[in-house]
């Protein structure tokens, strides 16, 4: 099938990789020249596991190309996607302009029968918005051409993007009921067909209830995360084993096993951004949702777990002090700093007159971008880039771990115990086994781990 993808962020991208791979026809559009070139030079935007291979794969078979041409893009697709950022408003609602000119764009260019599937995470009555701008458009142009507008929202997590996209455990689309909609809902089958081979794991619906369902999945995943995070804060306090609490509750298949980790806080793009986006809408419907309110709030002061305890340990002033701290993306597997809990430790740290050794595996040229931007070049004096985990600890207090990276599970732990001033962990991710750390005589402070330490 003949598909366009507008923009090449994160979704676009792995959206019209996997497409290709299943031998649709994929043209790439992005105003962005300086990507579109990269891209075209068989360079990927974004380190994402994978990725790399399935866009030379398909851009050499001829399946897969990028463009900034937006006339060739919409005359190229039968189906039309739009998959372009909606970064947060300063109220916190979703920024719309970006989904809102790709559908000028269509207006402006399309000629004959089109299926309009947005990706975007977009808040609900945005798929009518889109509609009516394309309408009108083709109505003062005086073209006869018809349309659907489906929302089709994307659920793949950074990190896994590519096997969450070519195995996900549920697709979820919404179309209108009329003509055009049925039209829309047999090109939408088909182009699915591969992903559904074994079991059927389309959810049909109309489009306002499709594009609540992304920011209800969202939501609820968020809530899970601070309400544990709350439980693990309670946990220290009364001596429990977080970890254990975790698996007792999980094994409920009520509740089940998953998003269920305490930790440093969520961050990325997207659980922060959507639950304040849910919250606006709400809002403007005079209505509080006083739930989501608090699991923001609960994941603002979690984020700052991990100062709390060192200062705990090693007093408010950490002059003349120096920790090691392993992990600076939001999650392992992407140099995504968006939202990362590092950032809110490491402000802490450096405020509180501390200097540090970072070390991450691969966000470690995002982190200096990024901390460019957040700290002053006084402050950027006291962070030193290391080349590796176990370098970080030479000089260092103590050692605190914000990123589960795979590389940080199993760390040489005498070796850490020599090389620290102290032998002290703060875990963030609850990695180790307190009873081991003591064994190796390392003070260990996990999140919510406090039973056992
Ligand atoms: C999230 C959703 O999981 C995807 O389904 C969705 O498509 C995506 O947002 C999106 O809307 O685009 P993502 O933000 O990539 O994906 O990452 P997650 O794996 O969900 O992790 C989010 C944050 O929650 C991370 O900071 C992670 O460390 C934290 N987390 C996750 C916990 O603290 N505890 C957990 O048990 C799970």
């Amino acid at each position: 099938m003949r598909i366009t993808i507008i923009g090449t962020g994160y979704v676009g991208l792995v959206t019209g990789a996997c497409l290709a791979e299943q031998g649709n026809d994929v043209f790439c559009l992005d105003l962005d020249a300086a990507k579109i070139a990269l891209l075209n030079d068989g360079g990927i935007p974004i380190h994402e596991p994978g990725l790399v291979d399935v866009v030379l794969r398909n851009r050499n078979a001829g399946r897969l190309v990028f463009s900034s041409d937006i006339g060739a893009a919409v005359a190229h697709g039968e189906l039309l996607f739009i998959a372009v950022g909606t970064p947060p408003d300063e109220d916190g609602s979703a920024d719309l302009t970006h989904v809102l000119s790709a559908a000028e764009s269509i207006g402006r260019h399309m000629t004959g029968f089109k299926v309009v599937v947005d990706k975007s995470t977009v808040p609900v009555g945005t798929g009518d918005r889109v509609g009516a701008i394309i309408g009108g458009h083709l109505a003062l142009r005086g073209v006869d051409a018809t349309f659907s507008v489906v929302s089709n929202p994307e659920f793949l997590k950074e990190g896994a993007a590519v096997e969450d996209f070519m195995r996900p455990d549920r697709i979820v689309i919404g179309h209108a009921n009329d003509k055009e909609g049925e039209r829309a809902r047999l090109l939408m089958t088909q182009l699915y067909r591969p992903f559904n081979r074994h079991r059927e794991r389309t959810h049909w619906m109309d489009v306002r209830s499709a594009e609540f369902t992304k920011y209800a999945a969202n939501a609820m995943l968020a809530t899970r995360i601070s309400f544990m995070n709350e439980l693990a804060n309670l946990a220290d306090q009364v001596g429990a084993d977080i970890e254990a609490v975790r698996r007792g509750i999980g094994s409920d298949p009520r509740i089940g096993h998953g998003f269920l980790y305490a930790g440093a806080g969520y961050g990325g793009s997207c659980f922060p951004k959507d639950v304040r986006a849910l919250s606006h809408t709400a809002s403007q419907h005079d209505l509080e949702l006083l739930i989501l309110r608090a699991v923001e709030t609960v994941n603002e002061r979690q984020k700052q777990v991990l100062g709390r305890k060192v200062m705990r340990r090693f007093g408010r002033d950490l002059a003349g002090k120096r920790f090691a701290v392993w992990g600076l993306s939001f999650k392992p597997n992407t140099d995504d700093m968006r939202g990362a809990p590092a950032r809110v430790l490491l402000r802490e740290l450096i405020d509180s007159g501390a200097s540090v050794a970072v070390f991450d595996p691969v966000a470690m040229d995002e982190a200096a971008r990024v901390f460019a931007r957040d700290f002053t070049a006084d402050e950027l004096a006291r962070i030193d880039f290391v080349a590796g985990p176990m370098e970080a600890l030479d000089g260092a207090e103590a050692l605190v771990i914000v990123t589960e990276w795979k590389a940080f599970r199993s760390p040489d732990f005498a070796q850490i115990k020599a090389r620290l001033n102290y032998p002290v962990i703060f875990d963030g991710r609850n990695l180790f086994q307190p009873q081991l750390m003591a064994e190796y005589g390392i003070e260990y402070h996990g999140i919510g781990r406090s039973a056992l330490t």
